[in-house]
């Protein structure tokens, strides 16, 4: 089992998620479990990044995201496509990075400390399968650094997830 005990810490963002993505990949391994794999996710970036109060997952189930592995404070478990910040960024397929949640229309409160947010989409190959999402209770706690960041910890989880359900594009497919 790695254990994530003597590790440096990084001086820049760009260290710290370089570290997190690596630490990630060694915690992954070969397992292709999505509950298993979103629920370490969540546990290294919580005990990782500095001023966050919620990280988590919602996964998309037909019009609507559901509560997934998280930590922080419980949180509402169902959000409609397009609504809050969460469903915003899954049907528009980006990430929203949300400097003031008060200020964002129709931003749903799950803990009332939450002051800034971003919320990054999980596309596989085109499927939406939900999104992770990261509060602070400081305002304006994300840049596009922590963006490129979250997004590349994201791309680790996806690279844990098998491409079976989509259509085989190989040459002999083509062929036959
Ligand atoms: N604030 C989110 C809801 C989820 S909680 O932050 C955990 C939103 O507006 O979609």
């Amino acid at each position: 089992m790695h254990t994530l005990e003597h590790v440096d810490s990084p001086q820049t963002k760009y260290a710290l998620y370089h570290q997190i993505c690596e630490q990630l990949h060694e915690l992954i391994g070969d397992e292709t479990n999505f509950i298993a794999n979103a629920a370490n996710t969540c546990s290294l970036l919580f005990q990782s990044l500095p001023d966050v109060n919620w990280v988590g997952f919602y996964i998309a189930d037909h019009r609507e995201l559901v509560l997934g592995p998280f930590q922080g404070k419980p949180a509402c478990v169902r959000i409609p496509l397009g609504k809050g910040v969460c469903g915003t960024a899954a049907a528009q397929r980006r990430t929203l990075l949300v400097g003031d949640v008060n200020q964002f229309p129709g931003h749903i409160a799950c803990d009332a400390a939450s002051q800034s947010e971003i919320v990054v989409p999980l596309l596989n190959w085109g499927k939406m399968l939900g999104v992770l999402d990261i509060d602070s209770a400081s305002l304006n706690r994300f840049d596009e650094e922590d963006q490129e960041g979250i997004e590349s910890v994201a791309s680790v989880f996806l690279s844990s997830q098998t491409t079976n359900d989509l259509p085989d594009l190989s040459d002999t497919a083509a062929e036959s």
